[in-house]
């Protein structure tokens, strides 16, 4: 499920005439907080534990060999961060880099003893023109390039910074279908975060083609998180259910003030919506290797 507290407060602003339209206003803080925080679900992405993973093992395979380092763009509270730089071999780091201060805050208290793994508080670009001289292997973005500014931007930074051989993975929320009606689009966004644009497999996949890498691949997997019998894999009800209540007591700093009642409602109300449309969404896998020197 996509996310990004940090981008509430703008999205408030700036979306409420579209959403007013639409009779609804961003929800993402409550969402984010929900899910991940409230429910126990690590990091927050369409895809199943098991399709992360074996991305993670995708970069793992291709870098190998390499020295380098492996960028986890918008990696948000590092868990996953985590997980992949456990995989990597002893010459391959990896930077964990996300807009949000409080993730990054938190990602580097609860992992700041691991050899390998370091995080980076702003976005891409900012730490491209502090550290150009890196040698990036790969770079993966794991339910986050819907919030970028502009996905072909991201993807273009993203095959300068490269090096020759560099592996590229954007795992995103995705429409399963370019008909989708605006009514959903207005409603997926403000559930989801007012600022997102989200795009088809197909127009993501294209996007690589045009910048050249070579390799590509497009997989569209259906939306995982909300495939109840997925869910239950990953997170037993039992899990899901205690934490819920555990920490509907001991709310996090964004839903403070709230009643665990307002809680157990907006909980209902996201997976209601995201079950009733889930025919809509996909979880897409785009991976493409770049080919072409990096120009100094
Ligand atoms: C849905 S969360 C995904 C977190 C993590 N990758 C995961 O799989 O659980 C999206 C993350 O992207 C971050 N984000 C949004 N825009 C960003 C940007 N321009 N640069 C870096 N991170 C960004 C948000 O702060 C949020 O932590």
């Amino acid at each position: 499920m996509p996310c990004g507290t940090v981008l509430i407060a703008k999205s408030l602003n700036t979306t409420k005439t579209t959403m007013d339209k639409y009779n609804s206003t961003c929800e993402l803080v409550n969402t984010y907080e929900i899910l991940e925080h409230i429910m126990g679900i690590e990091g927050l992405h369409p895809h199943s534990l098991t399709t992360i993973n074996n991305l993670f093992n995708v970069i793992a395979k291709h870098t190998k060999d390499q020295i380098g380092i492996i960028l986890d763009i918008g990696c948000g509270s590092g868990s996953g961060t985590h997980k992949l730089a456990k995989k990597l071999s002893e010459n391959v780091s990896v930077i964990g880099i996300d807009i949000n201060e409080s993730s990054i805050n938190k990602a580097k208290s609860n992992y700041s003893e691991i050899d390998g793994l370091s995080f980076y508080h702003g976005t891409l670009e900012a730490f491209q023109k502090e550290n150009s001289e890196m040698n990036i292997i790969g770079i993966i973005a794991v339910s986050v390039s819907m919030f970028l500014p502009n996905t072909i931007d991201f993807y273009r930074t993203s095959e300068e910074i490269l090096s020759e051989n560099g592996i590229f993975i954007d795992a995103p929320f995705v429409f399963k279908f370019s008909s989708v009606s605006e009514k959903l689009k207005h409603k997926t966004y403000s559930v989801c975060g007012c600022n997102m644009k989200m795009e088809t497999t197909e127009h993501l996949k294209n996007n690589l083609q045009k910048l050249g890498f070579t390799n590509i691949t497009a997989e569209e997997k259906e939306f995982e998180l909300m495939d109840l019998k997925t869910l239950s894999k990953d997170y037993t009800i039992r899990q899901l259910l205690s934490n819920f209540r555990r920490k509907t007591f001991t709310l996090p700093a964004p839903l403070k003030g709230h009643t665990s009642w307002y809680i157990l409602r907006r909980t209902l109300n996201i997976f209601a919506f995201f079950i009733r449309n889930r025919s809509q969404f996909g979880a897409a896998i785009i991976i493409g290797i770049k080919t072409v020197a990096k120009s100094k």
